[in-house]
């Protein structure tokens, strides 16, 4: 920590924290009602793909307790939306394109009502032929967008004379994002046509932008609120957009407050989720291992629109490097039109992706040459002169890799864990352990360069205390609390004086969704950035008032000096108001250095790099295919910690929904594609019995080198990829049932069923 400031860099609770463990924080579900409240449902296509031959709504409308039904026709702005493509029917068209697609919906006077309501609609439709699999829309060339393809180098030639080369393809499942809060939508009617919108999302101005476009009005007649959601992790980025339309149509309608909150089981068939992919590969290297030239095929599962599947699936081509220096490469992304829903933002956006595929084709390499995995990804990092140029041309200049998986490498006892494991298969038949230690980095911005930009409003009271508003969006992550942090170590003040507000669209206009890890590194600089204009103000009226310098006035302890004299905050903020000085701004931010080309996939579409690197220790019962996680170190450069309480809880959770990602979470869409893990009782999420007896978190002591907000650096996403260590180290150890000599075929989730698959197809090989 900078022994020079106070409230930055102290591991503070979480601002709600007092709230969220009373239950005495409200949701957008617990927000009072307002008298004459109507309850909405959406009614669900049962088809994947099919024609709609007869829509009959009459027994919805007579239902009990009815009051309107919507369908497309009743739409009185535009009809399509989405957040980059306009190509998703409000409603469907005619048309139905996954299992779950809203087909209409009704309010009613209670949620119960509504939900039956919506049941008893009678469709008629007349099937048309299915694509679920990516790999059966990349064969059917059936794409959202189209492919994209990057290489350089002669690929061919550095194939063909590469001392060693293989090929190989592997699977890496989906994942839903499972928001403890499900998707919700309040909207209640004002004067003049005014809409005002609760909504839990990580996007209130795109809410507030599709919201106008359906109702064909100026965005000035629409405010959007959302103080916190219960969780967001990029499933309410754009995906909130169905509940806030349809509510807020309603509620245009019915001129009644109208609130939207899906069950469960609808928000998982209505919304998307991680992208699952399927990679083919074929990779030429030396005999320590070394990436020579690599060919990478994706094909991405996209669901049936585009929603935000370029922007996410360009950022799996970003991180396919990870770590690594790549010479000669040729990466085709495939990004595949299904019928299922449509794949959006998971922590991550992408980068898991790209991170797991290129591990998976090092984690072969190692098996393959008998190396331990650490020495070939040593053997692989960027770093030496000529080493720099990632795949889209931008250079690595703050790698740390080298130094940060070498510090982990000796905390962790990674050798000498790696005999211990070795003794332990020795002398055991049935359980089996294993071990891995991954790296990663992540580039941290929007790729889009124009969503890097930030605002924020801030108000000094004559009581002393401050009240911040901004774009950001709280979703657990403990922005606010940063930002609170950020605006009393400027002002010099106690962070209880500090509140922020819900975020706003009538505050704080034109936000870019809280995403891409960005949320402090732009809203605490456009915070900061509102303080320092004030203090700005306020340092030139005590330079009056108290005949000093204005470069001497001082905020600090709660205090202000100003040359000789002293006084306590409150009592100098009560003068300026007397003196008539504005004690409250506008701050803005945005990232400098960035550029990208969305043609050439080439640019800094990174202010800076995260880096940081896990060590798992795994145990898997070789009957069963049951196992543990017994241990994780994690060492994560966070730069300068602006809370390492909460970034801490960040990198454990990270992790953690990481390791579900690839070893729990499964995904199953029967051959009608309808979703069949669509709740909590086939859908497995990790629990608290499921992380580590013993998982360590360490920081890696190193300011951010970039000018971000405190030299911090961003923590939401990139802890999540680590969790590939606790992927390799099950992999690790079902390629010790077959002594370490054939690379298992695993796919991801690594469920227990495909261990035990994997651990019958080693013991096969190895009886052969
Ligand atoms: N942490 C909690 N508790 N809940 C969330 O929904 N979302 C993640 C991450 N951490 C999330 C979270 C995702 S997907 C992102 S992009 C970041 O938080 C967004 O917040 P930030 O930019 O403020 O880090
Ligand atoms: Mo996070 S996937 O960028 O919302």
């Amino acid at each position: 920590m900078n022994p020079t400031l106070h409230t930055v860099g102290q591991p503070l609770a979480h601002e709600s924290a007092h709230l969220h463990v009373r239950g005495a924080a409200p949701y957008t579900d617990d927000l009072p009602e307002q008298v004459g409240t109507l309850h909405a449902a959406l009614g669900l296509s049962q088809r994947a793909h099919a024609r709609i031959v007869t829509l009959d709504l009459s027994a919805v409308r007579a239902a009990p307790g009815v009051v309107a039904v919507l369908t497309l026709n009743e739409v009185p702005g535009e009809r399509y939306l989405g957040p980059v493509l306009h190509d998703e029917p409000i409603f469907a068209d005619g048309e139905v394109q996954f299992v779950g697609q809203p087909l209409f919906v009704v309010a009613a006077s209670s949620h119960e009502l509504a939900r039956r309501a919506a049941r008893l609609a009678r469709v008629e439709y007349a099937d048309l032929p299915l694509l679920l699999s990516a790999q059966q829309a990349a064969a059917a060339e059936s794409y959202v967008l189209p492919p994209v393809h990057i290489q350089r180098g002669d690929l061919a030639t550095v194939l063909a004379s590469a001392p060693h080369r293989h090929h190989g393809e592997f699977h890496i499942g989906g994942q839903e994002q499972f928001y403890l809060e499900g998707q919700i939508a309040y909207a209640l009617p004002g004067e003049d046509g005014q809409l005002l919108v609760y909504c839990s999302t990580q996007h209130p101005s795109e809410m507030q932008l599709l919201v106008a476009k359906a109702l064909a009005k100026p965005l000035h007649q629409i405010s959007v609120q959302c103080r916190r959601m219960g969780g967001g992790f990029g499933g309410k980025e754009t995906q909130s957009w169905y509940f806030a339309v349809a509510a807020a149509l309603l509620a245009q309608y019915t001129r009644r407050p109208v609130k939207l909150r899906a069950d469960r089981d609808d928000d998982m068939l209505i919304t998307g989720k991680r992208h699952d992919f399927h990679c083919r590969y074929e990779v030429g290297y030396q005999t320590n291992g070394r990436i020579l030239g690599v060919k990478l095929e994706y094909q991405l599962r996209c669901g049936y629109s585009a929603d935000l599947s370029g922007p996410v699936a360009d950022r799996q081509i970003f991180h396919s490097d990870n770590t690594y220096y790549l010479d000669s490469f040729d990466i085709l992304s495939l990004r595949t039109r299904t019928h299922t829903q449509s794949n959006t933002a998971f922590r991550g956006f992408g980068g898991p992706q790209g991170i797991i595929a290129i591990e998976y084709v090092l984690d072969d390499i190692a098996r393959r040459l008998g190396l331990d995995d650490l020495d070939v990804r040593y053997a692989n990092f960027y770093g030496e002169a000529g080493r720099d140029l990632t795949p889209y041309q931008m250079r690595v200049e703050d790698n740390v890799i080298q130094e940060l998986v070498a510090q982990l490498e000796q905390s962790c006892d990674y050798r000498q864990r790696r005999q211990q494991v070795a003794a332990f298969n020795a002398s055991n038949t049935v359980l089996q352990k294993g071990l891995a230690l991954v790296p990663v980095k992540f580039g941290i911005s929007f790729t889009a360069t124009h969503f890097n930009q930030a605002g924020a409003l801030l108000h000094i009271y004559t009581d002393g205390s401050v009240l911040v508003n901004h774009g950001g969006t709280e979703m657990g992550q403990g922005l606010h609390t940063k930002v609170a942090q950020i605006v009393a170590e400027e002002l010099g003040i106690d962070f209880q004086q500090v509140r922020v507000s819900a975020t706003d669209t009538a505050r704080v206009p034109n936000t870019s969704a809280t995403a891409a890890s960005s949320g402090t590194d732009l809203n605490g600089k456009a915070a900061q950035d509102a303080a320092l204009k004030i203090k700005s103000a306020l340092a030139t009226f005590a330079a009056q008032h108290y005949s000093c310098q204005a470069e001497e006035v001082q905020f600090a302890a709660g205090l202000v000096q100003c040359g000789t004299q002293q006084l306590p905050f409150v009592e100098f903020i009560q003068q300026a108001y007397r003196a008539r000085v504005p004690l409250w701004s506008s701050g803005f931010y945005r990232t400098p250095k960035i550029h990208y080309d969305f043609a050439t996939l080439t640019g800094r579409p990174f202010y800076y790099f995260v880096y940081g690197a896990a060590c798992a220790e795994v145990v898997l019962d070789t009957l069963t295919g049951e196992n543990r996680l017994l241990r994780a170190d994690i060492l994560y450069d966070a730069g300068r910690s602006i809370n390492p309480a909460i970034d801490i809880g960040q990198i454990e959770g990270g992790f953690i929904q990481g390791m579900g990602w690839l070893t729990s979470e499964e995904l199953c869409w029967d051959e009608a594609g309808r979703l069949t893990t669509h709740a909590p009782s086939t859908y497995k999420i990790p629990t608290i019995s499921d992380c580590p007896p013993e998982l360590n978190v360490a920081f890696f002591q190193q300011p951010n080198r970039e000018d971000s907000i405190y030299q911090s650096k961003a923590l939401g996403e990139p802890p999540l990829p680590l969790a590939a260590s606790v992927f390799f180290a099950l992999r690790d150890a079902v390629a010790a049932v077959g002594q370490h000599q054939y690379p298992p075929a695993l796919d991801a989730p690594a469920t227990p069923e495909r261990l035990l698959q994997a651990v019958i197809a080693q013991r096969a090989a190895h009886d052969r």
